[in-house]
């Protein structure tokens, strides 16, 4: 398939998807998402490919929503047509995918970068959600995913300033997994994407799904929930092979059965 504003390739069982506007320093249009949706149902699709990784430029993951794309829009427009609601079907995406960053993760490019699994950050990357000084605010999940991942005080904070935040404080405050040198963001997320890519495939689905129930339900219906998916991997192949390996001391070879 070919696309306009992304460039995707697969390496092995990852597949590597890199935002593609530089001259709008990938700011996220209408063919972004597009684009985007493709790419991720067509990933999710194949039963080759096991893990993504969704980047940008060393410069710019992306500056945010297109903003002159936006600008002209009445409420009527938006409203009307439930603008940003495609972005559901981004993180309807089932297996994992990690979102690695680079400069600018302004607006929507934080946003979507939150959407992701987790975020493996350059140690250039510069967060933030500065819509408030467009008199907008986050309209793509930000004031809740940002709360969730680093709390109350600072999401509130970096909502109401519109300030960035650098790739070390993110990672202190919980909002990115690791934080690499920038040269080398692409092949460090690529390497943690392959070792994921060779973990079960069902086992892989099966802790996306119990680990994103944390944020939807109580802790005893997520115990519960968690403990029926384990359950429900004892009807699997691989875990019968998981655990004879282990035993005879020798890697496991999955099915994904
Ligand atoms: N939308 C559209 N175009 C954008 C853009 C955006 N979000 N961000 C950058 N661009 C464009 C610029 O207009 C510029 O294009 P021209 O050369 O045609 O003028 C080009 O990208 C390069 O940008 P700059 O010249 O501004 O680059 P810089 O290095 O001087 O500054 C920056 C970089 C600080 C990131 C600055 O571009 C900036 O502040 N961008 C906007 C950030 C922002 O407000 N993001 C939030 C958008 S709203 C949103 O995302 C809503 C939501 O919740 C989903």
């Amino acid at each position: 398939m070919s696309y306009e504003t992304i460039l995707v390739e697969q390496r092995g069982a990852v597949t590597l998807i890199t935002l593609n506007r530089p001259q709008a320093l990938n700011a996220l249009n209408s063919q972004v998402l597009a684009d985007l949706i493709a790419a991720l149902a067509a990933f999710d699709a194949d039963d080759s490919q096991r893990c993504a990784v969704v980047t940008g430029s060393e410069k710019a993951f992306a500056a945010g929503a297109d903003i002159k794309e936006m600008q002209s829009q009445s409420f009527a427009d938006m409203y009307g047509h439930n603008f940003f609601a495609g972005y559901d079907r981004v993180t309807a995406t089932r297996k994992p995918w990690i979102a690695a960053v680079n400069g600018f993760a302004l607006g929507g490019g934080c946003e979507l970068a939150m959407m992701a699994d987790f975020i493996i950050a350059g140690d250039n990357a510069k967060f933030g959600q500065p819509e408030i000084k467009l008199a907008v605010t986050p309209g793509m999940g930000g004031s809740q995913r940002l709360t969730r991942a680093i709390g109350k005080a600072k999401a509130m904070e970096m909502c109401l300033t519109g300030r960035m935040m650098d790739a070390h404080e993110a990672e202190r405050s919980g909002l990115v997994a690791k934080v690499v040198p920038a040269a080398e963001l692409v092949d460090e997320a690529m390497k943690t994407a392959t070792a994921i890519a060779a973990m079960a495939p069902l086992a892989a689905l099966a802790c996306k799904e119990m680990v994103n129930a944390a944020f939807e339900t109580t802790l005893q219906q997520g115990v519960i929930f968690e403990r029926r998916l384990f359950h429900g991997l004892f009807g699997t192949e691989d875990q019968k092979e998981g655990m004879a390996a282990f035993v005879e001391k020798r890697p496991g070879n999955w099915t994904g059965k």
